[in-house]
C-alpha cells in the first residue's frame, strides 16, 4: 500500500492548480516573446500581462493601474519599504512597523536603521498577537512617514485590525503599507474600502507559481524603484517581465476570486475541528494566535516538554507535512521571534506546531492528523524525564 502522505504546510507554500499550469505552459514554448518586441512575437504576449493584471486587481479590488508585478512577496515587501522611505527621506526618517512581521518587512527594517539613519518602532503584541491601536497612535511623531503592518501572520494566523490601522495611518497624513501575503486568497481583501496605500502580495500562496508577486500601489503615491533599468511596469519596476510566471499569478488570481467564499468556509470548518480536536486530546496544549480574528488554514499550536523539530520528523514518518513555524527560519535554533513576541518563554515555543490547510484537504485528513499527533506527542514526552515528573506530581 502507498504511504499515505497529508500536506499541511499552505502557508509556506501551494501546489499550482491545474487550470493554472495549462495556462502558464505555452508562455515557455509557443507564445515566448519579449513583450517590449514591437514584432508580432511581442505583441501575442503584451496583452497578457494586462488581463492578468485586471485579474490581480480584482482580487483586492484595486484599479488594474495600480497592480505592479515583482519577483515575490519579499521583494514587494522591500520596494514598498524602501521605496517609500527613500522618497519621503525630506519628510522625515521614522518608520513603525511590528515585532511580528515576517523577516522581508524585518530584515527590510534594520538594514535601513543600520545603513540609512532611520529610527524604526517595533510595536508590541498582546498574547493573541494583535497591536494596540493605542501604541500605535503614541508611536506616531511629527518624522513618521510610514506605517508597516501585516494583514495576515505566517505563523499564527491572526488578523490585524486593518481598516483602523489605515484609518489612523491617513488621519496622521502617514503612508501605509501591509504585507498581505498571506491574506490575498484565503479572506476578502479591499484595498479601496480598507484605505491601505501600498499592499505586497505574492501568487505562490494562492496556487500560482513562485517567483512572481506584485505591489499595490495607490494612485499619486510616490515611491523610488527599488529595481532599475528598462522601462518595464512604467518605468517602476525594470526587467523582462515574467510571463509565464504573471500569466500564473493572474489565473490563480481569478480563480481565488470565483472560490473566495466556498474556499475560506471549507477550511474554517476544518480549521476548528482540528483545533478542537488537538486541544481535547493532548495534554499540556495551546492554540496561538487570536481564535476569533484568525486566518482559515491555520492552526498553530505548542506542546509543552516536546521539541518541535522532532514532532516535525515524527509527523513526517507518518506522511504528515507541517511546519514549526516559518519556512524561511526553520534550520534556526533561536525560537520564532512572533512566539517570543506573544509572550511565550522559549522552552514552550520551541515545541511549536504550524498546521496550514489548503484546497487539498479533507476531514478524513484531519480524522488522520488527530489519530497520529496524540501517539507522537505521547511517544515523545515519555522520553522527556521532565514530563515524567511532572505527570506523576499531577501539575
Ligand atoms: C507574510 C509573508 N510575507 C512575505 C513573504 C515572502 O514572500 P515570497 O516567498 O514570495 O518572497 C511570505 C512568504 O513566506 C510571507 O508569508
Amino acid at each position: 500500500m502507498e504511504k499515505r502522505r497529508i500536506y499541511m504546510d499552505y502557508a509556506a507554500t501551494t501546489p499550482v492548480k491545474k487550470e493554472v499550469a495549462d495556462a502558464i505552459m505555452p508562455f515557455y514554448y509557443e507564445l515566448f516573446g519579449n513583450a517590449s518586441s514591437v514584432h508580432a512575437f511581442g505583441r501575442d504576449v503584451k496583452g497578457v500581462i494586462d488581463t492578468a493584471r485586471d485579474n490581480v486587481a480584482k482580487l483586492i479590488n484595486a484599479d488594474s493601474s495600480e497592480v505592479y508585478f515583482t519577483g515575490g512577496g519579499s521583494e514587494a515587501d522591500n520596494w514598498a519599504i524602501k521605496g517609500v522611505a527613500f522618497a519621503n527621506k525630506d519628510k522625515g526618517n521614522h518608520i513603525i512597523t511590528s515585532k511580528i512581521e515576517h523577516h522581508a518587512v524585518l530584515h527590510t527594517c534594520e538594514y535601513l536603521e543600520k545603513h540609512h539613519g532611520f529610527e524604526i518602532t517595533y510595536l508590541n503584541v498582546d498574547e493573541d498577537g494583535l497591536i494596540s491601536l493605542e501604541e500605535l497612535k503614541s508611536a506616531i511623531k511629527d518624522k513618521t512617514i510610514l506605517i508597516s503592518i501585516m494583514f495576515a501572520n505566517n505563523e499564527i494566523g491572526t488578523i490585524q485590525p486593518i481598516k483602523e490601522i489605515a484609518q489612523i495611518a491617513k488621519e496622521k497624513g502617514v503612508l501605509f503599507h501591509t504585507d498581505g501575503v498571506q491574506a490575498i486568497g484565503n479572506i476578502p481583501v479591499d484595498v479601496k474600502e480598507l484605505g491601505v496605500d501600498l499592499m505586497a502580495m505574492a501568487a505562490h500562496k494562492i496556487y500560482g507559481p513562485k517567483g512572481v508577486g506584485a505591489l499595490y500601489i495607490r494612485k499619486g503615491i510616490k515611491l523610488h524603484s527599488l529595481v532599475h533599468g528598462g522601462a518595464q511596469e512604467k518605468k517602476r519596476r525594470a526587467g523582462t517581465e515574467n510571463i509565464a510566471g504573471i500569466v500564473g499569478f493572474g489565473k490563480a488570481a481569478e480563480l481565488a476570486t470565483i472560490h473566495l467564499e466556498e474556499h475560506e468556509e471549507k477550511l474554517t470548518k476544518l480549521r476548528d475541528k482540528l483545533i478542537k480536536g488537538v486541544l481535547e486530546k493532548i495534554p499540556y496544549s495551546r492554540l496561538n494566535g487570536s481564535l476569533e480574528h484568525r486566518l482559515p488554514g491555520n492552526a498553530n499550536f505548542c506542546f509543552e516538554f516536546i521539541e518541535g523539530e522532532s514532532l516535525l520528523l515524527s509527523l513526517d514518518m507518518v506522511g504528515i507535512a507541517g511546519s514549526s513555524g516559518s519556512a524561511c527560519t526553520s534550520g534556526s535554533l533561536d525560537p520564532s521571534h512572533v512566539l517570543m513576541a506573544i509572550g511565550l518563554t522559549h522552552e514552550i515555543a520551541h515545541g511549536s506546531l504550524r498546521l496550514s490547510l489548503g484546497d487539498m484537504n479533507t476531514e478524513e485528513d484531519i480524522d488522520y492528523v488527530l489519530e497520529q499527533l496524540p501517539k507522537i506527542v505521547d511517544r515523545l514526552r515519555s522520553m522527556s524525564p521532565l514530563y515524567e515528573k511532572v505527570a506523576k506530581g499531577g501539575n
